[in-house]
């Protein structure tokens, strides 16, 4: 075959068989077969030798022009599958803009927390402001300037975690009363929230948990104006019809001291296993401050007068939200704690 010849018949093969080529890896594999290092054309090329001397420029130049043909159109090919492959890959990626969207779990506030922030809003709408004070507390704070002295029996009431001699976990909130009354001149009327521990654990006491201490002094505050915060107070959480009485009772740092009880949530007073039959629920203790705790913080008795309680929160709601184990705050079961989302 003439050299012109077996350029036109190569050129014909490589068209036809570029036609048929539908994959890259295809486009490819027909590259190496004609332009490749031992492809077809360059094995033309190799030929050129032999050729008499007045062909073989001619010859190798169509040669030359036959492989620039080649690559271009294996390029423009190459471009075609590429976009052709894309559009194919994007049709079977699709993704529907339209379905919906994963929903998100939503949180609620822990029953204990809600109702630590009911207790301060309610006392906060009467005028009181929130105070705080340290959980590590020395014995001066927790004790001594609240008119516990060392070997006192009421220290025995308080099973304290003693961090040293002088320094302990604070087991009330009682002793921000001091820091407050020690930085203030009345008028005071504050509140305080906060945690306290006890060595204690069963189903009716955790090391931990959470007091709302309350401190109102002034000139001619009494026992009427404790009695009448707190029956407010009682009767915006548990109800306006909840039954209030008021116990004599004993706190070395107030005098005279009281329990409060209010009527059993649960029976409504006619006696039940959570009230122990008696129709009542202790739900703090309060007093008037004791002249001696006003001598430790150098604030005059003679001029001023004042009333302090505190209620432990966790007693609170499970007698708010019927709990019979004061265990369950702390274990937090998501299908417990689920069942305060909006409530
Ligand atoms: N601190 C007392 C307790 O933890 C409660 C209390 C506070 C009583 C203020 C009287 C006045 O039991």
């Amino acid at each position: 075959m003439a050299g012109k010849e077996k350029i036109s018949h190569l050129r014909d093969e490589f068209t036809s068989k570029l036609k048929e080529v539908s994959t890259t890896e295809e486009l490819e594999k027909l590259r190496v077969e004609f332009i490749g290092r031992k492809g077809k054309v360059t094995q033309l090329l190799k030929e050129i030798p032999n050729l008499p001397p007045e062909e073989r420029k001619e010859f190798g130049k169509a040669c030359n022009v036959l492989k620039a043909e080649i690559e271009s159109a294996v390029k423009e090919k190459l471009k075609e599958l590429k976009e052709k492959e894309k559009r194919e890959r994007l049709e079977k990626e699709r993704i529907d803009v339209t379905l919906p969207g994963r929903r998100r779990g939503l949180g609620a506030l822990h029953p204990v927390t809600k109702t630590l922030k009911e207790i301060v809003k309610i006392f906060t709408s009467m005028g009181f402001t929130v105070a705080e004070g340290p959980e590590i507390e020395t014995d001066f704070y927790n004790f001594e300037a609240l008119n516990i002295p060392k070997g006192h029996p009421a220290r025995e009431m308080q099973d304290t975690f003693y961090i040293s001699d002088d320094v302990v976990l604070r087991t009330h909130t009682s002793p921000v009363q001091v820091r407050v009354m020690e930085k203030h001149q009345p008028p005071i009327q504050i509140i305080a929230p906060g945690k306290v521990y006890r060595k204690d654990a069963d189903v009716t006491h955790t090391p931990m948990f959470h007091q709302v201490e309350g401190l109102m002094v002034d000139e001619k505050v009494t026992f009427a104006d404790l009695k009448g915060v707190l029956e407010v107070f009682l009767k915006e959480v548990f109800g306006s019809d909840t039954k209030v009485r008021f116990r004599p009772s004993y706190f070395p740092f107030t005098e005279p001291s009281a329990e409060v009880d209010i009527g059993c949530v649960i029976c409504g007073g006619k006696g039940c296993k959570v009230c122990k039959g008696t129709g009542w629920l202790e739900i703090l203790g309060c007093g008037m401050v004791d002249p001696a705790v006003f001598k430790a913080v150098e604030i005059n008795p003679e001029t001023y007068q004042g009333f302090a309680f505190g209620m432990g929160v966790e007693r609170i709601a499970m007698l708010k939200y019927g709990i019979d184990d004061l265990r369950l705050f702390f274990e937090n079961d998501l299908r417990f704690l689920r069942q305060f989302r909006g409530v």
